[in-house]
């Protein structure tokens, strides 16, 4: 197993419910390093190219609305096999289906309100982590 980056983003409605700790403590249990950090919140374009891979599926306007309603929560999480671990962490994407003890199983409210995003692989984490923070916003840094 590789150590691995990923990045997680605790979503608006969890943000505004004041769950960020609760998530926070999911990672830090689970043995995941949080190496870099960032509160922003994304403008209709930054929300847009986010979440590209998506603007084609019905759904891509509510999802833009729901991560432009209120600041988010950006994260890089560092570990052994960190990419799968927090998807395992996060739970099925709808959380009807998530299972209970995940992250999605037990805060979210929705399909589309569900709490948290989490890359789904190497290249789609490296990707996400470029689209938030530059080398130097991660600890420790390389040089
Ligand atoms: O986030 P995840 O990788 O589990 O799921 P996705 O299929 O990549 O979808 C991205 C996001 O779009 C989800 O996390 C939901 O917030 C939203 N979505 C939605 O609103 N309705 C769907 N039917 C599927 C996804
Ligand atoms: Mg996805």
């Amino acid at each position: 197993m590789a150590v691995e980056r990923t990045l997680s983003i605790i979503k608006p409605g969890a943000v505004a419910r004041n769950l960020i700790g609760k998530i926070i403590t999911r990672f830090e249990e689970e043995g995941l390093r949080i190496i870099a950090v960032r509160m922003i919140h994304l403008t209709e374009a930054q929300a847009k190219s986010f979440y590209a891979v998506h603007r084609e599926r019905p759904f891509f306007g509510e999802l833009v609305a729901y991560m432009m309603e209120s600041p988010i929560l950006a994260l890089v999480l560092e570990g052994e096999n960190a990419i799968a671990r927090n998807r395992e962490l996060m739970g099925a994407t709808d959380p009807s289906k998530a299972m209970p003890g995940t992250i999605r199983g037990d805060f979210a409210v929705s399909v589309t309100r569900n709490t948290v995003h989490g890359s789904d692989s190497t290249e789609t984490a490296a990707a996400e982590i470029a689209f938030f923070f530059s080398q130097a916003d991660l600890f420790p840094r390389a040089s």
